[in-house]
């Protein structure tokens, strides 16, 4: 079996966004407090926060990071988290029945942010509270001294604003579980008066209007369409939040669920075009994918089932190699829908559904699936290319047919560098993939690694063993401008190529 494809610089899907490589904080679990954070560590900062953790964030290359939730945001106080540490309120988080201590609030969150180098994308609370509250943490973040609640920040002991561009209008506002749950009519609405009171006050910003929480919710689309009719002159992005995972043991469409993102990301589209041309305009939106991983739902107990205590090991899923080849082929698909994404976040970044794990007090290492995004985010460069070809076809039975493998390519004009990501969707059949790079002048290979899960598709990486899964060389060979590469069945791949620049 084999499939070819073809690659020219002209064929381009547009800029590779840099954005779409960001990641999620909640207060949730143990992803702040012994997560990022945890003051008596032995490698914590002057500012409580984990040095070991934060040299593993860089690693990762995440770019951007969404926060402080989720669920969570929907009950959220935020002045619970400025001013002095001891004068902070524990507080009961009822999304997720723990207890909040508030020691991690926006302030030094956004300084980690800085100082780790990612761009921050904050939620505003939408589910207990509205306009005014907004208004107010908006000022407080970003407004310049000499008003009450920006002088209140330099108390604080910040005196620059944060300068905060990104901003969620809430969090999953169609899910029945969400504190404040409205009818896309009230969130419609609301987002609208939101957005257009901070749009007033700075029209650089950027906001982000909740699309669905699935897109197997049963108001998909018309969630969309509806909110959208409401808010569209006042938003730039509209969100979309995917978790999937091998559904009654079928990992057949598990490695193939990078078609139904795929296909989200395309119906999101179409909406958001949709309510655009009613109103005749020829302004586009871009999809804010700012939730997305594997976690296995199906063995969660939720939150029911833990007692209310500070940091309980809420989500704790401990991923795979097959996990690992799930999370290169929707950066694949992310990457190849760049021209319409516009931010993306896996959820989350350490110890909920993560691909960091800490012990308290204790070691912090790499799940299986940190070496995807952290090679395509290190790697991916310039222009996302069209792959013009075709593959073989697969038989899934939630998906129906997809194409085997999947794949996408960056080319860098200026240094000539390329770098091909492809995974071989199929659990049990290898492949033959050829890409020609001839339009490519003087196209050299310089390094191939792939993650390959079929020979023990369930080992992961322990604190022990933080090895067991880790990218191995890859086969593949050049001639002739031709790049001929060996697709292990279930397996992901990263190959580096130079050119010469144009
Ligand atoms: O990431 C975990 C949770 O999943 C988030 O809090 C919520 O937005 C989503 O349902």
């Amino acid at each position: 079996m084999s499939s070819h494809h073809r690659i020219v610089p002209e064929f381009a899907v547009g800029p590779l966004n840099r954005r779409i490589f960001g990641t999620f904080v909640e207060h949730m679990g143990r992803c702040v407090y012994t997560g990022i954070h945890e003051p008596d560590h032995p490698t914590a900062d002057e500012y409580g926060f984990r040095g070991d953790v934060e040299a593993l964030v860089r690693e990762l290359g995440a770019t951007l990071v969404r926060y402080p939730g989720g669920n969570f945001v929907s009950a959220y106080q935020w002045e619970d988290g400025v001013g002095p540490v001891e004068d902070r309120p524990r507080r009961l988080d009822f999304a997720w029945r723990s207890i909040e201590t508030n020691q991690v609030g926006t302030n030094e969150f956004l300084a980690w942010c800085s100082r780790v180098g990612m761009e921050p994308l904050l939620a505003v609370n939408l589910g207990t509270r509205g306009l005014t509250e907004a208004m107010d943490y908006l000022q407080y973040v970003n407004s310049p001294a000499g008003t009450t609640l920006a002088d209140k920040r330099v108390e604080h002991g910040v005196e620059q604003p944060w300068g905060v561009r990104l901003w969620c209008l809430g969090n999953e506002m169609d899910g029945p579980w969400q504190i404040g749950h409205k009818t896309p009519q009230e969130y419609g609405r609301l987002a609208q008066e939101v957005g257009n009171a901070f749009k007033r006050y700075d029209e650089s910003l950027e906001l982000v209007a909740c699309g669905s929480s699935s897109h197997a919710m049963p108001t998909f689309g018309e969630w969309e369409r509806v909110v959208l009719e409401a808010c569209f002159d006042h938003v730039d992005h509209i969100s979309a939040h995917a978790y999937y995972e091998p559904i009654d043991g079928d990992r057949v469409s598990f490695l193939a669920c990078s078609e139904d993102m795929s296909r989200h990301i395309d119906d999101v589209v179409a909406t958001a075009d949709a309510v655009a041309a009613a109103r005749g305009s020829s302004k586009r939106l871009t999809v804010s994918f700012d939730e997305w991983n594997v976690w296995f739902q199906e063995r969660w107990q939720g939150e029911n089932s833990v007692e209310i205590t500070e940091k309980p090991p809420l989500i704790e899923d401990v991923y795979s190699a097959m996990d690992a080849v799930v999370v290169g082929s929707l950066l694949i698909t992310l990457m190849r829908h760049t021209d319409r994404v516009g931010i993306a976040c896996q959820a989350q970044l350490v110890n909920i559904i993560a691909p960091i794990l800490t012990e308290a007090g204790g070691r912090a290492w790499k799940q299986a699936i940190f070496e995807p995004f952290a090679l395509t985010s290190r790697h991916a460069r310039g222009i996302v290319l069209r792959l013009a070809g075709t593959s073989p076809l697969i038989d899934t039975p939630r998906f129906g047919q997809v194409e085997q493998v999947w794949a996408t390519a960056t080319h860098d004009p200026q240094t000539g560098d390329v770098a091909v990501f492809c995974c071989n969707r199929s659990v049990d059949r290898s492949i033959e993939w050829t890409l020609d790079l001839s339009s490519f002048a003087g196209t050299a290979l310089v390094d191939h690694v792939t993650v390959e899960a079929a020979d023990d598709p369930d080992r992961y990486n322990t604190a022990d063993d933080p090895d067991r899964v880790v990218p191995v060389p890859g086969t593949s060979s050049l001639a002739d401008g031709v790049l001929t590469t060996q697709l292990a069945p279930m397996s992901w791949h990263c190959l580096r190529l130079t050119s010469n620049p144009s």
